[in-house]
């Protein structure tokens, strides 16, 4: 038997806690409220309702997903547009897996560079279209809805590009799109210009899809290797499936001790991993945690950290500032590349010689458990979460714990953890301001609203020469 993963939580327990003091006792009370949670989202998950398909996506890969990479693979660039769900799942899986300055080295590897457009930024448009060769370039254009403001402009730019440089038929060879099979423009547009298409399945929102072709397919492309992936997901899928006790399912735990401390009003959760490789997974879990919670007036807060930097950034904050957050240490236990610190010999670097000869990851080791003592210290809990390797397997087993404690801690907190109605607003006031039809009544409402911005103002002038 070989660890999948671990969840140490005893420090997110106990005595130590400054305040409202949370037992071990207390969480094994939170068995009927998380059995109940959890049946529900299983339940949901077998009448494939709204938002509960992403529970079955490791078992099941669209078949098309590796012949469109294997065409895509010769590229020698290829830009996704998209954003948000259909943006950072990509982005997480790339640095995850893939090595660090991928596109510098993408020639040797004989696979494409990879651009990801979603914010709205004309010069940064510009400057990915400036860079590639737009006759071996390919455009992946993912939007579940088909209708995002901010995806539809950069498609419009990219695709009238294309098809400036290529014409209108190669352009539509070299472009793929991924989008809800049933609705927006994208599958309309797929069928009038005769693109590829794979499904973003209906059940599944933008933030729990990146193990749908929505990640997968630019990942296979970069030569990721998402069997495995979908593998890792698929181990510990069966594992929260099958009957264990409360103490040890590891989403249950997460979920539980999430609602303890929420309740406890310590109600933001500092995601922090320690390898830049896992950097963009702290931007993906944001996004997972922020937007499925964040409703009703309650939620909590996801912030990003990366160590070791924001321990010179954010740990002063987090010992001494208020006690209002539960943090999540992210471990990977053991790592390919290392380097031993070499030894110097200038008598003025001498005091630096408890560095020679030690282990970078040691080091970096070293200050993840110093953090964690820290913040045991000053009273806060912790969550210690480890994979024994980052590979594939083991991250795709990671972001389904992730994704399945999120859910669960939604409807804990007696909310819906699958729908995003103030994303959703932002949208049509966006489609308002842009003089969309059908939207004049949202069109008067952000004039209303937006009057506040300028109802008291402060202008600092300046003499012009
Ligand atoms: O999780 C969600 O549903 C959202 O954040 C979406 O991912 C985001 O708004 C982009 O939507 P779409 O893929 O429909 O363009």
């Amino acid at each position: 038997m070989k660890s999948l993963l671990k969840l140490h939580y005893g420090a997110a327990l106990g005595e130590h806690l400054t305040s409202g003091v949370t037992t071990f006792q207390e969480l094994l009370n939170l068995a009927p409220l998380i059995k109940k949670a959890d049946a529900l989202l299983k339940s949901r998950s077998e009448l494939k309702l709204e938002g509960s398909g992403w529970l079955l996506l490791p078992h099941k890969k669209d078949k098309k997903i590796n012949d469109l990479a294997a065409r895509l693979s010769s590229m020698t660039d290829v830009i996704q547009i998209g954003i948000g769900g259909s943006a950072l799942g990509n982005m997480m899986l790339h640095n995850a897996l893939l090595p660090p300055y991928w596109n510098e080295m993408s020639p040797t590897l004989h696979r494409p560079r990879f651009y990801m457009a979603d914010n709205v930024d004309p010069q940064e448009n510009r400057a990915i279209w400036d860079r590639v060769d737009p006759r071996h370039t390919a455009l992946i254009v993912v939007s579940k809805s088909g209708t995002t403001a901010e995806t539809m402009a950069n498609f419009l730019f990219f695709w009238e590009e294309m098809k400036q440089t290529v014409g209108a038929e190669q352009a539509a060879r070299q472009t793929i799109i991924i989008t809800d099979p049933e609705k927006g423009v994208l599958s309309e547009f797929a069928k009038e210009r005769g693109c590829a298409v794979l499904p973003v399945p209906p059940n599944v929102g933008g933030r729990y899809s990146v193990l749908s072709p929505v990640g997968l397919l630019s990942a296979a492309v970069l030569g990721a290797d998402t069997d495995s992936l979908l593998e890792g997901a698929r181990k510990i899928a069966d594992f929260l499936t099958a009957e264990h006790d409360m103490e040890e399912n590891p989403a249950w735990v997460f979920a539980a001790i999430s609602w303890l401390h929420f309740i406890r009003k310590r109600n933001i959760i500092v995601f922090m991993p320690y390898i830049d490789s896992l950097s963009m997974l702290s931007e993906w879990f944001a996004q997972l945690w922020g937007e499925s919670l964040g409703k009703e007036g309650k939620g909590s807060t996801p912030i990003k950290a990366l160590g070791t930097i924001d321990q010179h950034s954010q740990l002063q904050l987090y010992t001494e500032g208020p006690d209002d957050k539960l943090f999540l240490l992210l471990h990977v236990s053991s790592l390919k590349e290392d380097i031993v610190i070499p030894h110097a010999e200038e008598k003025s670097l001498a005091s630096l010689s408890y560095l020679f000869g030690q282990s970078m990851n040691m080091l970096r080791y070293s200050e993840q458990l110093s953090t964690a003592s820290s913040l045991v210290k000053a009273g806060r809990p912790v969550l210690w979460l480890e994979i024994p390797e980052l590979n594939a397997f083991y991250l795709g087993a990671l972001i389904y714990l992730l994704e399945y404690a999120t859910a669960l801690t939604g409807f804990i907190m007696d909310i819906n953890p699958f729908d995003q109605p103030g994303v959703e607003l932002g949208k049509e006031y966006t489609f308002a301001l842009m003089g969309r039809s059908g939207f004049e009544v949202q069109a008067q409402e952000v004039a209303r609203f937006s009057k506040n911005l300028s109802s008291r103002t402060i202008t600092v002038s300046i003499e012009e020469k």
